[in-house]
């Protein structure tokens, strides 16, 4: 195929670029704002790849997109751009609406315009509200509670409207929480690895026994490759990785694993509107033939690792864009807790 992958410099999307070029796409084009947690580093392995392309811009931008889809002759999209932090949501929702939902309407109308054969957006779980029991089908009633996950949502109806109403092949994939290499540092994961490689502390949201469905990067991307080949048009497909688990286990995998003290974790002022649990039921997507392949003791295992023997990655963004943003959400939290 020939794929136009969005966001391809941020941690899902950069992953989904090296996949597709393992699996023989040619090209694979990737358009990317380079905002904060977007990093061509991402994808130094690459950058020379002479079926590999970058352009800089923006999903908002309808004159980009169109150059770039006629330009590569692409037939198939796959949108990974989007601003995707919870707590970011709650600090500036308006950025959130923008790149995810308007970006989204922008991109669907230049791919419907360029008769591009398959369009596949990259969505997520959070887009069912929290489930505190069962898990979620993909026809279940969205109930979105963060700025983050509405605008998700948002973009979720945008892009199914656009199969019922023009018959344009549209596929939807919602992934469950993801972790791995190249994460950016304000997530969970890298985030308590990070800071315990500092023997900093670890700030645990509300009682720590909130749940999440930990879903390697690879099989994440695996997946969306998956369903951008087999997938039927005008369907949703619900990725999980079948590992649930509490934050404060994983906190504690964390520490064990880094041979740290278990002190360091800090229980902190909860997140607002906080979803206390996550999971979906990917039975659908199992019938296409897919199904996760990285257990969690040992995905956990090989990222912490790796962000040991990446520091310098990790350290050039906790010194930098991220600095102000840690003190603004976790400054006044820590303190309180002592
Ligand atoms: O479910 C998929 C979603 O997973 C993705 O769509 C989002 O882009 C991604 O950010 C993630 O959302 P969460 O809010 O679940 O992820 P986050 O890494 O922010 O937090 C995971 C859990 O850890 C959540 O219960 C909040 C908690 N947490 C998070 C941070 C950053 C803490 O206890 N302390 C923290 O410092």
């Amino acid at each position: 195929m020939r794929i136009l992958v969005t966001g391809g410099a941020g941690f899902i999307g950069s992953h989904l670029v090296r996949r597709l070029l393992s699996e023989g796409h040619n090209p694979v084009v990737n358009l990317d704002a380079l905002r904060y947690s977007g990093n061509l580093e991402n994808l130094a392995d690459v950058a020379h790849d002479p079926r590999y392309a970058f352009v800089h811009g923006d999903i908002c931008d309808a004159g980009t997109v169109e150059r770039v889809l006629k330009e590569h002759n692409i037939d198939s999209v796959v949108n990974c751009a989007a601003e995707t932090h919870v707590d970011r949501s709650i600090l500036e929702p308006n950025s959130f609406a923008r790149t995810d939902v308007v970006g989204t309407a922008v991109l669907l109308e230049e791919v419907r315009k360029a008769k591009v054969a398959r369009f596949l957006q990259v969505s997520t779980d959070e887009v069912y509200g929290s489930v505190e029991h069962g898990w979620s089908k993909e026809d279940d009633t969205l109930a979105p509670r963060s700025p983050y996950s509405a605008s998700k949502a948002g973009a979720d109806l945008l892009v199914l409207s656009y199969w019922a109403t023009y018959k344009f092949p549209v596929l939807i994939t919602r992934g469950s929480n993801t972790y791995g290499p190249n994460q950016y540092p304000e997530k969970f994961i890298p985030l308590f690895i990070t800071n315990a490689i500092d023997d900093q502390l670890l700030p645990l949201y509300g009682d720590g026994r909130y749940r999440r469905d930990w879903l390697s990067v690879h099989d994440h991307c695996r997946a969306i490759e998956h369903v951008l080949r087999y997938g039927a048009p005008g369907n949703v497909y619900n990725i999980g990785g079948g590992n649930e688990q509490e934050n404060i286990t994983v906190a504690e995998m964390i520490l064990k694993h880094l041979g740290k003290s278990m002190e360091l974790i800090r229980f902190v002022e909860d997140r607002p509107g906080h979803d206390r649990r996550y999971a979906v039921d990917w039975s659908r997507l199992r019938l296409l033939g897919w199904s996760p392949r990285v257990r969690f003791e040992e995905g956990l295992c090989t990222t912490v690792d790796w962000y040991r023997t990446h520091e310098s990655w990790w350290r050039k963004i906790k010194a930098g864009e991220f600095r102000a943003y840690y003190e603004e959400v976790y400054r006044k939290r820590l303190e309180e807790a002592g």
